[in-house]
């Protein structure tokens, strides 16, 4: 079903191979963007196209790690030259470190602030000149409930998903006058492989579903839906915004 006019928007989401990311893709692609597809590994990228092209849709892969500036700025200028614009952005890319801080090295701490916040700092930086000389551009930023309320044992990651808030709200202020809106969506537990080993334990299952009224864990399309009306025009008055989708958990 198509729910919002991306026709000929062109649209790169990093961490696109699974879970979340994928999800945003395909949602992306089927209401009309061209999308180009992104993660560690593009073999993997390439079955997203795969699948994107068997519905009808354009799409392209390319491996991109967002904590490697030289790769990311090689893309954004193949994506470019390839089609002219890009006029959309889903910093999604992202890894969760569930452990004490104090069990946690400084290599394990830079590479979980590396992908979750550098990455999503360079991706953004590298799109910046294109969008400003388009006077357009959408940016969504993979944030997390864990951005707002403590979530068991993930000082890092809660830390790099609440400066993903502020950093959504600050580049809002600062990209305004070229045109460029800059939304954020918080998801609360959904289910892909970040959360697989969680949710295959019964007894953590059962604890997350308390802390959702809704009763239900989320999927990847239940945040892609919150995506795609982020980077419609439908949304073009909204700048600087977490969207929580999260079946209620921050309501309790
Ligand atoms: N699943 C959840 O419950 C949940 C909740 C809140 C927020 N989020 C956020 O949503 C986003 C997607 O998470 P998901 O649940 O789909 O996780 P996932 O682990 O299924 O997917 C994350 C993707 O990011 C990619 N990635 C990791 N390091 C990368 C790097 N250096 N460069 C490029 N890509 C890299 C992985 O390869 C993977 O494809 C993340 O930012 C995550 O923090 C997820």
């Amino acid at each position: 079903m198509n729910t919002y006019d991306l026709k000929g928007k062109v649209a790169v989401v990093t961490g696109a191979m699974r879970g979340i990311g994928k999800g945003i893709a395909l949602l992306l692609a089927r209401n009309g963007a061209r999308v180009v597809v992104t993660d560690i590994d593009k073999a993997s990228c390439e079955q997203v196209v795969k699948e994107i092209e068997k519905a009808g849709g354009t799409g392209v892969a390319f491996k991109l790690d967002v904590t490697n500036e030289q790769e990311i700025q090689d893309v954004v200028k193949s994506v470019h030259a390839q089609f002219g614009r890009i006029d959309i952005l889903v910093n999604n890319a992202g890894i969760f470190i569930q452990e004490e801080l104090d069990g946690m090295d400084a290599a394990k701490i830079d590479k979980e602030l590396g992908v979750n916040l550098r990455g999503t700092l360079l991706c953004t930086k590298s799109v910046l000149p294109i969008m400003k000389q388009q006077h357009y551009g959408k940016i969504v930023n993979l944030a997390s409930i864990a951005g707002f309320v403590g979530f068991e044992v993930a000082s890092v990651y809660s830390a790099t998903k609440g400066a993903i808030v502020n950093l959504t709200r600050e580049l809002a202020l600062e990209l305004g006058k070229y045109g460029i809106n800059v939304n954020a969506v918080a998801p609360g537990v959904i289910e892909t492989p970040m959360t697989d080993g969680l949710l295959e334990d019964k007894n953590v299952a059962a604890a997350l579903l308390s802390k959702i009224p809704y009763g239900r864990t989320g999927k990847p399309e239940d945040i892609a839906n919150g995506v795609g009306f982020l980077v419609s025009d439908d949304s073009s008055y909204i700048t600087g915004h977490t969207l929580v989708i999260d079946g209620g958990w921050l309501t309790m």
